[in-house]
């Protein structure tokens, strides 16, 4: 058997391209290596992987990627690589920076709107991911704490993030999935059923990472609040979207603090954002949520330690270059961004409606997620995609595949290119019935594999020198 008909072997050659092309060090080398052959073999790196992503042939990944805002953002991280926000008294410009970061988004998303009582206040964290362990962690304890349910629960749509479900087990959480409607929303009654006394939150996403689809938030959050329990709002993909989004005139329901049921959100400011990889805000309506979040110690022989997030030192740099992509843009910045997004979203799902044989999964705004009719492989059509050069997101139950519309396919040209190569992909699946090459095996088999042979597999290709 070939490479290329052994889905594992080329699952390998795809995530480990450099094996026989670069060297490798499982040791550290003896005497240190001259620092112009090491940035030589970093530059060379990243030279090969850049065409890829700044010609936009990815979904997601790099949201905005402009040279000149990379410039910028990277001489703003130069500027202080070494701060860590641990050490406030050193580098308190951090504390600056986060605080303003916390304040700006608070107010983009409604925060304007709390009573003072209880003010949406937050945290940066180091991703999208974080922000909701973090969120998850702090209503399981205030739940124990306050509540005192043993075994506190979450109530998640099947389409919210995977993140909920790491911190379903991480944190000893029972984490009870609904279903969806035909438009991809959240079931709302099956969402309301779900709740019992052990609920400490339930969850709405705007959008959803798999189909792009904004959950009826205001239903979602009138349910947690007239059943007393917490409402989190996954806003990692549309917090820096929607804002402006509904400010262009788009059909945008409300999802934010505006919602008094509304307790906490997630929104991502190095996905549209426009920061560097690494960060994403956390927001809790009212001090007393928050606090929950923190962890303080008072009798350590290391002397007193408070840490916001899961991580003890972190890195300032990225906060420090978050703060400057905020105020570089500023709303008029995020505003235009959304626009160019948003008709080019349009354009690529049109487009992709008007190929025979594709469907578009609900009616998404700038995430476009698309299946096939049932005698044609969607996963080969994805994988005829990857040897066209694209990274698109292949998504299961049902079998699918999405593309997230970032800034990188607003240049000319791009949008078309993606519609002319899907054409052709979709051509050669009808030309080839029956034949699967590449990854499309494996697409197709993920739901079925058991998930130690997935963490082990994978684990192992992803992490041995
Ligand atoms: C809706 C949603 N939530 C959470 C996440 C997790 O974000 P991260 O990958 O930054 O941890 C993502 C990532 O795409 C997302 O789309």
């Amino acid at each position: 058997m070939s490479d290329h008909d052994d889905p594992m072997a080329e699952l390998r050659r795809q995530l480990r391209p450099y094996e026989d092309k670069f060297p490798s060090f499982a040791g550290l080398p003896q005497e240190g290596l001259p620092r112009s052959e090491i940035t030589a073999l970093v530059e060379a790196l990243a030279e090969a992987e850049k065409p890829r992503w700044s010609d936009g042939f990815a979904s997601g990944a790099v949201y905005h990627g402009d040279p000149e805002h990379l410039a910028f953002l990277n001489r703003v991280y130069a500027a202080h690589s070494q701060s860590n926000p641990l050490h406030a008294d050193l580098w308190p410009s951090v504390t600056k920076f986060e605080a303003e970061i916390v304040s700006m988004t608070a107010r983009m998303l409604g925060g304007g709107h709390a009573s003072p009582e209880a003010p949406i206040v937050g945290t940066v964290s180091s991703g999208g991911t974080e922000s909701i362990l973090l969120a998850m962690r702090a209503y399981r304890d205030h739940a124990i704490e306050r509540r005192g349910i043993a075994r506190p629960q979450i109530v998640a749509p099947v389409t919210a993030h995977a993140a909920f479900d790491k911190a379903a087990r991480f944190f000893g959480m029972p984490l009870v999935r609904v279903g969806v409607d035909g438009g991809y929303r959240a079931d709302l009654t099956a969402l309301a059923d779900a709740v019992t006394e052990q609920t400490a939150v339930v969850v709405g996403s705007a959008p959803t990472f798999p189909h792009g689809i904004i959950d009826p938030i205001p239903q979602i959050a009138e349910i947690a609040a007239e059943r007393g329990v917490f409402c989190h709002v996954d806003a990692c993909l549309g917090g820096f979207i929607l804002p402006w989004a509904e400010r262009l005139g788009y059909p945008v329901p409300p999802f934010d603090f505006r919602l008094p049921g509304v307790t906490s959100m997630s929104a991502d400011t190095h996905k549209y954002g426009y920061a560097a990889k690494g960060s994403s805000v956390v927001l809790y309506r009212g001090n007393e949520l928050r606090q929950f979040q923190y962890y303080a110690l008072a009798d350590w022989p290391g002397g007193l330690y408070l840490s916001p997030t899961f991580a003890g030192s972190r890195p300032g740099a990225l906060s420090a270059t978050c703060w400057a992509a905020m105020l570089s843009l500023g709303e008029s910045g995020y505003t235009d961004a959304a626009r160019r997004i948003l008709e080019t979203g349009a354009r690529v799902r049109d487009g992709v409606t008007a190929i025979p044989g594709l469907r578009v999964l609900g009616e998404p705004l700038w995430v476009i997620a698309f299946t096939a009719d049932d005698d044609l492989d969607i996963f080969q059509v994805t994988e005829n995609m990857s040897r066209r050069g694209w990274s698109l997101n292949g998504l299961q139950r049902p079998p699918a595949v999405h593309i997230a519309i970032t800034l990188r396919h607003t240049a000319p040209g791009v949008a078309e290119r993606f519609l002319a190569d899907l054409r052709e992909s979709v051509d050669e699946v009808r030309a080839n019935p029956g034949v699967r090459t590449g990854l499309a095996p494996i697409y197709g088999m993920a739901a079925s594999l058991p998930e130690d042979v997935v963490r082990g597999l994978l684990g192992d290709m992803l992490f041995e020198v």
